[in-house]
């Protein structure tokens, strides 16, 4: 047994050992105390030493980060200390990027040329395409993306300098410029139709657009409303402090490879429905669902532990996500080009209920991010297939802006977690004939 005392007199935190009667004295530091200090917390000469459990560190902080700050309890996000609504309304993907990059909002010579230097490595080496050709058929884009971010890193194999500045931002201007056509090409690929190579006259989402529909025409033209709704929705999806791709990011950067597996490793995490996956999962749960008149009866069987609300709750917000507020803002204006999504209003009668319902209402559960995002995707044209990737495309500057923050952190050192181990204590090997 061991007690603790908090003094905020001294932000000393006390802990008595009642094993052994010892008082530790440990320091507290930005809310936090080092988990190596409790390392020393010993019950005998042979122990170990004191550690933290933490599946799922829901209340470890594995590095200081200067980029993005979350609180969830008041639904505030901001980049580089800017609010995510300032910039929905009033940045553009790139010059975000840019600030969530390089720590400041860039000057007008430093965005013209930033927004040149992506520009320019928005091609692919043939030899990538002939590798996304090699793809099944029907490959799922997401699956397509990852391995061929991973493939680049053969392209490029000064890209292991992780070490020289220059030749981090080498790779992080070839990143960022060439996620989105390789996340087109993915979508082209999945639907049978040829490759369209970038269109440098086009702004970063006017070209992703034209890379993704264009057809027999000789010059692809997006429609502005939807161009500038993309390019929201990409600075929503910028960067979000420490979730589980980013984690994935900085863990595989942690060992010096480079950001080219890095990256796909990090885009595998984003896979998962629990993460980037979500808002597909929200369009399939909206579609099963089917009519308005059957979404209490969905809530019923949710509340008993049949499913989740797909696009509901968050580890972190603990109120309405604030860019579940502004993609619903963005929805209406996509709407109003493309029609309406026959699903909206089934989306809507989930959301009226839920946040009526004490079931949702006491676990703190509200729209994230994704509840909506979906529905505006799939009136653009984009099949479910496609979204994970297109949260891909954004959040590639966060991981790239995590990468070099954690290159760059002299705290930081391969991650490497500890375990407490409950297998078997050591026995006797032994021989197959004898084995039961
Ligand atoms: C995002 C998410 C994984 C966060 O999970 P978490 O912080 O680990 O929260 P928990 O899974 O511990 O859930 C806490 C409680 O709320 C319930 N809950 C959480 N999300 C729920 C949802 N979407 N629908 C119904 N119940 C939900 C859990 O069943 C649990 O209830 P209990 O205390 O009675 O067991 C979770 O809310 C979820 O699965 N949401 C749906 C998927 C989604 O939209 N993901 C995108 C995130 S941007």
């Amino acid at each position: 047994m061991w007690q603790l005392r908090l003094s905020h007199m001294s932000d000393t935190l006390t802990i008595t050992d009642n094993r052994t009667g010892k008082i530790y004295e440990l320091p507290i530091e930005q809310g936090t105390i080092k988990a190596m200090d409790l390392r020393q917390i010993r019950a005998s000469a042979d122990d170990f030493g004191l550690m933290t459990y933490d599946p799922a560190f829901q209340n470890t902080a594995a590095c200081r980060s200067a980029i993005t700050f979350i609180d969830g309890d008041k639904g505030i996000l901001l980049y580089r200390g800017y609010a995510i609504d300032d910039l929905a309304e009033r940045s553009t993907f790139l010059e975000t990027a840019y600030l969530i990059l390089f720590g400041e909002l860039p000057t007008a010579p430093q965005l013209e040329a930033w927004i040149r230097e992506i520009t320019l490595h928005t091609m692919l080496h043939e030899n990538v395409k002939k590798f996304m050709e090699g793809f099944q058929y029907d490959a799922h884009p997401m699956g397509i993306l990852l391995s061929t971010v991973g493939c680049l890193s053969t392209i490029y194999p000064d890209a292991r300098r992780i070490s020289q500045e220059d030749g981090r931002r080498l790779q992080i201007r070839r990143l960022i410029a060439k996620v989105p056509t390789v996340a087109a090409w993915a979508y082209r690929h999945s639907i049978g139709r040829p490759y369209v190579y970038p269109d440098n006259d086009l702004s970063f989402t006017g070209n992703f657009l034209n890379m993704l529909f264009k057809m027999t025409e000789l010059k692809y033209r997006p429609h502005p409303v939807l161009e500038r709704a993309l390019d929201v929705l990409f600075i929503l999806h910028a960067d979000h402090e420490q979730n589980c791709s980013t984690s994935a990011m900085r863990a595989i950067g942690s060992s010096q490879a480079d950001p080219y597996s890095a990256l796909a490793g990090a885009a595998a995490a984003l896979a998962g429905p629990l993460h980037g996956g979500a808002n597909e999962a929200v369009l399939r749960m909206l579609k099963e669902i089917g009519t308005v008149q059957r979404v209490p009866e969905f809530i019923r069987r949710v509340k008993g532990g049949d499913g989740r609300l797909m696009g509901f709750g968050h580890r972190v917000y603990k109120s309405y996500d604030p860019r579940a507020r502004i993609i619903k803002q963005t929805a209406d204006q996509v709407f109003a080009v493309t029609g309406r999504n026959p699903l909206l209003d089934i989306a809507l009668e989930l959301e009226r209920i839920a946040l009526e319902d004490d079931y949702f209402i006491s676990r703190k559960l509200y729209p994230n991010v994704d509840f909506y995002s979906g529905l505006i995707y799939q009136a653009m044209g984009f099949p479910v297939d496609m979204f994970a990737v297109l949260f891909a495309i954004p959040r590639t500057a966060g991981w790239l802006a995590q990468w070099d923050e954690m290159l760059r952190d002299a705290d930081q050192k391969i991650a490497r977690p500890r375990q407490v181990y409950t297998g078997a204590g050591r026995r006797e090997y032994i021989g197959i004939d004898a084995r039961k």
